[in-house]
């Protein structure tokens, strides 16, 4: 069984613990795209981890872990992640860990390209996470990106960095910034590669071998549907294909493999940085926040927080063809009296059952609710769906409606024990 697990909103809907909920019956687990903007995050064994660039299912002994060519991949990042991991015990070696030899490489460089462009932008800037992202997959598309497989010939490896590190500074003296140390930074990327080069391998094979030995491969999104270049609040996105379609493109791995597409939603909906968000709500934050909840696993900033919106999960759904919906945080909940669901857009007078193409459109989008009664009870220690409050159940079966498709499983707490099955 191969299965892609997406965010269906706009990221840090619980990816990293429904990932690594299936891990378990999973052999392989692989990363397609995104870079560590991504911040995942799993409680097992008494221990909260938090994983950026290495799949989520490397908590689990003896499964394979793979980053794929869609993938960019800051190489100082993940050797302090490596270690981080390394340090609560998790094992991480050159078996049970490969790097796409074809991802490409997000430099200090990028970083700070992605800080300028936002500065730049002043009142309109993105609220990246500021790790390269963006100006790397610019890299790419304009084809002078640099690789993991560069990596491989030490010499000619520091050659292309202090090139690219060149170009940079002459883009960075025509802006009126400061340029970059060029020795500097080739040292600390060359001594981050000198510790990566032995997982840098042709993953395509791998996961095509696995394919055929009839093993089952987890395809562990990042970000979520919204954030993605192409479906998502364009230009409040991110730079890579989060929705479903990015695995393939992202590993190698043909379509027709793929035998199931589950689609993560929190049962509210929460976005980090800036953008339309039509349900976004000052209650339902004010009161998330108040519980500790909804801070950045990555950058710690405080989410934005709203009620569930059903055109939102019913467009991602359609765009990423999603057999199943694994619905988070429903214990988000447990002491709101009335729990609102937006189930339609009202633009000019015109209800709108999907999301508009552009901002300025969706920033004007009202949203038109229904309310349902809560069930004010502490749902974080029921462990089947029988125990789950009749009022809890009812929303649940109330947003498949509306999105167009099962939601398989809830979720009534941030451990592994708490993921139930829907009946
Ligand atoms: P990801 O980026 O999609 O993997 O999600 P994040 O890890 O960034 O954010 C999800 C947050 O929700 C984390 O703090 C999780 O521990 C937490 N979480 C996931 N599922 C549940 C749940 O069902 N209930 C509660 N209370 N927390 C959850
Ligand atoms: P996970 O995988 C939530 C957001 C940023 C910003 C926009 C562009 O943990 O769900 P970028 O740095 O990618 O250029 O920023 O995308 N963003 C995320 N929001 N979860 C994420 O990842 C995100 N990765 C990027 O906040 O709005
Ligand atoms: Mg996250």
């Amino acid at each position: 069984m191969n299965t892609i697990i997406i965010g269906s909103q706009w990221g840090d809907e619980g990816k990293g613990k429904m990932i690594d909920f299936l891990t378990e019956t999973a052999d392989v687990v692989a990363r397609g795209q995104g870079g560590n903007n991504a911040g995942h995050t799993v409680i097992a064994n008494g221990q909260k981890y938090i994983l950026h660039l290495v799949p989520s299912g490397i908590l689990w002994p003896g499964k394979l872990c793979v980053i794929g060519n869609g993938v960019v991949l800051d190489p100082i990042g993940l050797v302090d992640e490596i270690n981080q991991l390394k340090a609560q015990g998790v094992t991480i070696t050159s078996e049970n860990l490969l790097i796409s030899d074809r991802a490409h490489v997000v430099l200090p460089l990028h970083k700070e390209m992605d800080a300028a462009q936002e500065t730049a932008l002043g009142k309109k800037a993105i609220g990246t996470t500021k790790r390269g992202i963006g100006p790397t997959y610019a890299d790419k598309a304009r084809r002078i990106g640099i690789r993991m497989a560069d990596m491989r010939k030490p010499e000619i490896f520091e050659e292309t960095l202090r090139n690219r590190i060149k170009m940079a500074n002459v883009e960075f003296e025509r802006m009126g910034l400061p340029t970059m140390d060029e020795d500097q930074m080739v040292a600390d990327v060359c001594a981050a590669a000198d510790v990566l080069r032995p997982h840098i391998a042709n993953t395509i094979p791998v996961m095509n071998k696995a394919l055929k030995e009839g093993k089952s491969i987890l395809f562990e999104g990042a970000q979520g549907a919204y954030l993605d270049v192409d479906f998502g609040t364009y230009p409040f996105v991110t730079s890579s294909n989060t929705s479903s379609a990015g695995a393939c493109t992202g590993t190698g791995v043909p379509p027709h493999k793929i035998d199931r597409i589950i689609g993560v939603c929190k049962a509210y909906t929460t976005r980090v940085g800036a953008g339309p968000f039509v349900t976004e709500d000052d209650e339902i934050s004010d009161h998330l926040h108040s519980m500790g909840r909804e801070f950045g696993a990555t950058t710690g900033r405080a989410r934005r927080c709203g009620w569930a919106d059903g055109v939102l999960l019913r467009f991602s759904a359609m765009f990423n063809g999603f057999d199943e919906m694994a619905m988070t945080n429903l214990d988000g909940y447990d002491k709101c009296a009335e729990i609102k669901i937006c189930t339609a857009y009202e633009l000019d007078g015109e209800m709108l059952e999907y999301p508009p193409a552009t901002v300025a459109e969706w920033e004007r989008c009202k949203p038109v609710y229904e309310t349902m009664p809560g069930w004010l009870t502490d749902i974080s220690g029921c462990r089947s769906w029988e125990e789950i409050p009749e009022n809890a159940q009812k929303f649940v079966k109330r947003m498949s409606e509306l999105i167009g498709c099962p939601v398989s499983t809830v979720g009534v707490g941030p451990d592994r024990e708490q993921t139930i099955a829907v009946k």
